[in-house]
C-alpha cells in the first residue's frame, strides 16, 4: 500500500450521456518510480484512462486515489494536474507562435517563478533533453524528434512525480522512437518518476516492467 502511487477503482467513464462507455469498471494500482505500459486496439479507452490518472477529466463513477487519497475529495485537481503531473502527447501540442525556450516555461506560468529563472530551468530541462542548441527556434523549425523532446522538456518543467505519455513516438519514424524511448526511460530512471505509457507498439511495450492490457473499456489482463 505505502508504495502504490497512482490508483484506479472501479473507474468507469461514460459519454454522450451513457451511449458511449469508455471505461466499465477498471482498476489499477501503480507504484512509485514503476513503467507501465497500457496497450488495446483503438478506442478501447487508453486516452480516457490516462486522463482521468492525470485528473484531466473525472470518472463517471469509481475513483482515481493519488498516494491514496482520492482525487477528486482530497486535492485541487488544477494543481494536482500542474505541479504532479507532466503529460506528454502524441502530436507534441506545442504553441507554434512559441521558441523552445518559451513553450518549455508554459507550466511555470502558474508557479511563482520570475522569468530569469524560468529561463533558466527551461533551458536546463532543454539541455537535459539534448536540445541546449535549439532553445530559440518555433516549433516549425524543428524536427519531429526535437518538437517531442520539447515537448517532453515541458512536461518536466514542474518537476512532476508522474509522466503520462499518450503514443508519444506516434508521429516518429523508428530511429527517432528508440531515441524517445531512450530519452523518456533515462528521464524516469534518473528521476525516479512513474512513467505511464500508451502504445500500440509492443516493442516500446516490452520496455516497460508491466504491461496493462485495455479491451472494450475492460482490462483484459
Ligand atoms: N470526449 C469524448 N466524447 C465522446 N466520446 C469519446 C470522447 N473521448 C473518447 N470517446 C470515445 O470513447 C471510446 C474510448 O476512446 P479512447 O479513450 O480515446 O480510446 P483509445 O485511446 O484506446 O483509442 C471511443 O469509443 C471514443 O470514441
Ligand atoms: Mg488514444
Amino acid at each position: 500500500m505505502s508504495d502504490c502511487l497512482l490508483e484506479g477503482k472501479n473507474v468507469t467513464k461514460h459519454y454522450d450521456e451513457g451511449r458511449i462507455q469508455a471505461l466499465r469498471g477498471v482498476d489499477l494500482a501503480v507504484n512509485a518510480s514503476e513503467f507501465v505500459a497500457i496497450t488495446g486496439p483503438s478506442g478501447s479507452g487508453k486516452s480516457t484512462l490516462l486522463q482521468l490518472l492525470g485528473g484531466l477529466d473525472q470518472p463517471t463513477s469509481g475513483e482515481i486515489l493519488f498516494r491514496g487519497h482520492s482525487l477528486a475529495n482530497s486535492f485541487d485537481l488544477d494543481s494536482y494536474r500542474s505541479r504532479r503531473v507532466g503529460f506528454v502527447f502524441q502530436a507534441f501540442h506545442l504553441l507554434p507562435t512559441l521558441r523552445a525556450l518559451e513553450n518549455v516555461q508554459i507550466p511555470m506560468f502558474e508557479t511563482k517563478l520570475g522569468l530569469r529563472e524560468r529561463e533558466a530551468k527551461a533551458a536546463e530541462l532543454l539541455r537535459e533533453v539534448g536540445l541546449e542548441h535549439r532553445l530559440q527556434q518555433y516549433p516549425n523549425q524543428l524536427s519531429a524528434g526535437e518538437r517531442q523532446r520539447t515537448a517532453i522538456a515541458r512536461s518536466l518543467a514542474n518537476d512532476p512525480e508522474i509522466l503520462l505519455a499518450d503514443e508519444p513516438t506516434g508521429n516518429l519514424d523508428s530511429e527517432n522512437s528508440a531515441k524517445i524511448m531512450a530519452l523518456l526511460t533515462g528521464i524516469q530512471a534518473k528521476r525516479n518518476m512513474v512513467l505511464v505509457i500508451v502504445t500500440h507498439e509492443s516493442a516500446i511495450a516490452q520496455l516497460a516492467q508491466r504491461t496493462i492490457h485495455i479491451r472494450d473499456g475492460r482490462i483484459s489482463s
